[in-house]
């Protein structure tokens, strides 16, 4: 066998076809097992040669990694867009205001539908055909949701989605609806959603693509993978994220254990793993050296990472743990200053995206990220999500925030145009 199913709570192992959503022996979570048979050099040596195709599964950023991802799936099973190939940025405004001389970001937000969950998507929807679904749901702060429709879409699958009422971006939930899905908005939070997702899930047979759904994590390593690939696998000293359900955490800490453990790099990055201040359970337990689980009723402007009841928190204690890494929270003033900033260098994210780099901001001034460490931070979603809250911050806000850039009115004249420009 080359890829099979683990439950991470007692050990269960199940075939990589079966269908269920988590352990049935204890409801655990599950997670994928390969065997590896290559290693190093020759890995990473395949993996630069399909950088040169045009054609087929290997112009994805997530397929090219195929051995350490899924590598049992056939070329005509996959549903790929395809996704991936992901710029990593540097702009000296970004650095300066964050006080790192090496700021690195890897821009999430030029996937096909503008966040990094189209990288776990395409894979979640693969599995879902290979085993035959006859439909696929999640749960959603609204970037899952907006994958999940697009992806059905291509993959000829009824997609039904749960999003928290009032609580997702525009851009989001429009795409959701363009792209097709059946959108239940429920009266809730998204920890409510994910209960109600589960539940249904289970009840109508339908399969579950939220990122408990192990192969969601397979294909977000290609995140870690791709990144490591740009710094000709000579790993960064940090890699900051913002984190809500704790998926992509967790994809994060499996992707680096897995790259130690064939050679492709030497030592492990540290994770930051960042998440707003008012939905930090992670943060607050990670100061308990997470003594225990802690729950909240979560509150932030960053609607993507509003949760309180995080799924993924075992396996994200491991990758924090693993990597000697640190979880740390920022305020919605931090994440709209960052997000400001990071905009205004013509580089634009969602808010929650911006998290990363108000929290790398932060760590520098606490000290805990070095004076020369090298630090990737990933901006997990797009701007153009979040249009209202660019409104309000540019245009709405009352005094104007520091970095407001109100638009002026005028009349059709020159004389009106020197006017502004003189003034
Ligand atoms: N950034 C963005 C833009 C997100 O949409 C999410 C999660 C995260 C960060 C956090 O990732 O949950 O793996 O810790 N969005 C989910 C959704 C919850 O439904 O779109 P995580």
């Amino acid at each position: 066998m080359r890829t099979w199913q683990r439950c991470e709570q007692c050990g269960h192992e199940l075939d990589e076809l079966a269908p269920a959503s988590v352990c049935p022996q204890c409801g655990g979570l599950l997670e994928l097992r390969h065997r590896f048979f290559e290693r190093g050099d020759a890995l990473t040596r395949t993996f630069s040669a399909r950088r040169q195709s045009l054609h087929g599964t290997d112009v994805s950023g997530v397929w090219r990694y195929r051995e350490l991802v899924l590598p049992s799936a056939t070329p005509a099973q996959i549903v790929s867009h395809p996704e991936g190939n992901t710029p990593l940025l540097e702009r000296s405004r970004v650095s300066e205001w964050a006080a790192i001389e090496r700021l690195l970001m890897k821009h999430e937000g030029h996937n096909p539908t503008g966040s990094f969950k189209d990288r776990g998507m395409t894979v979640a929807m693969t599995q879902a055909r290979r085993l035959g679904a006859s439909a696929v749901a999640c749960a959603s702060t609204g970037n899952t949701s907006a994958s999940l429709a697009a992806y059905a879409a291509h993959a000829g699958l009824p997609a039904l989605v749960f999003v928290p009422a009032g609580q997702v971006a525009m851009g989001k939930l429009t795409q959701t609806l363009a792209y097709g899905a059946r959108t239940l908005i429920v009266r809730g939070n998204f920890d409510d959603c994910l209960t109600l997702a589960r539940d249904a899930s289970a009840a109508l047979n339908i399969q579950l693509l939220n990122s408990i759904n192990p192969f969601r994590l397979e294909g977000q390593k290609s995140i870690v993978f791709e990144l490591l690939e740009q710094l000709d696998w000579s790993p960064p000293d940090w890699i900051v994220l913002p984190a809500g359900n704790l998926g992509n955490t967790s994809a994060f800490g499996k992707a680096i254990r897995e790259a130690l453990e064939i050679g492709l790099i030497s030592h492990a990055p540290r994770i930051a793993a960042i998440q707003a201040a008012g939905a930090s359970p992670f943060a607050q337990s990670f100061h308990e050296h997470f003594a225990k689980p802690v729950r909240v009723t979560p509150e932030t402007i960053a609607t993507a990472i509003r949760i309180g009841a995080p799924a993924s928190w075992n396996r994200a204690v491991r990758a924090i743990r693993e990597t000697n890494g640190v979880v740390a929270s920022v305020t919605d003033d931090e994440i709209l200053e960052a997000k400001a900033v990071i905009d205004a260098a013509g580089v634009g994210c969602e808010p929650a995206s911006a998290a990363s780099v108000a929290g790398a901001r932060k760590l520098r001034a606490e000290g805990v990220i070095g004076p020369h460490d090298t630090v990737a931070a990933v901006l997990t979603g797009h701007l153009l999500k979040d249009p209202g809250i660019l409104v309000k911050y540019h245009q709405e806000t009352t005094p104007a925030p520091s970095y407001a850039n109100r638009p002026i009115e005028i009349d059709a004249t020159v004389a009106e145009v020197e006017r502004v420009i003189a003034g």
